[in-house]
């Protein structure tokens, strides 16, 4: 299974989810059956670490994101991934509207298809403090465990959403 996070700068929110999804699959023994990666809707980013806000706060839990560099989603990534997983609606939004004709991906908001919240957003924390990129935090990596259950429970079909 590929799954690709998507968030709007890929320096924030789709890099903590990317790392959270990638230190609690690689716990539960799931690293080699999951591709985890992040990409952004805009290109204002492109090159760059995280938000050394972000980087700080994963540090805090134990995992280093300071490697990963921001790239902006690519046609090609709807036909690389099996999810294009996104932070918010407007993020769903967008990724919709960019699908090409030959897209095999599908799309949803990571919370909902994670089971955690249905409609939910991971709320962009770029103009916020520490406690705006800790909620952020509390919110990836609760749907990282809750995709880790599910796959650990119900194999690959037990995590796409009804
Ligand atoms: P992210 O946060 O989408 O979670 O990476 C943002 C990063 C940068 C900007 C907006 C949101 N920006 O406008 O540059």
């Amino acid at each position: 299974m590929r799954l690709l996070v998507v968030c709007l700068g890929n320096i924030c929110r789709s890099p903590m989810a990317e790392g959270a999804l990638r230190a609690r699959l690689a716990e539960a023994g799931l690293g080699p059956r999951v591709e985890v990666d992040s990409a952004g809707t805009g290109d204002w980013h492109v090159g760059e670490p995280p938000d050394r806000r972000a980087i700080a706060c994963a540090r805090g839990h134990g995992v280093d994101i300071g490697g990963l560099r921001a790239r902006q989603l690519q046609a090609v990534d709807f036909r690389r991934f099996d999810w294009l997983l996104c932070a918010d609606a407007q993020n769903l939004l967008d990724v919709r509207r960019s699908a090409p004709d030959t897209a095999v991906a599908d799309s949803a908001l990571l919370l909902d298809w994670a089971g955690l919240q249905p409609g939910g957003a991971v709320p962009d924390p770029y103009t916020g403090g520490r406690e705006d990129f800790e909620q952020v935090w509390q919110l990836v990596d609760s749907a990282a465990q809750a995709v880790v259950t599910r796959l650990s429970q119900g194999g690959d079909s037990g995590i796409i959403p009804t």
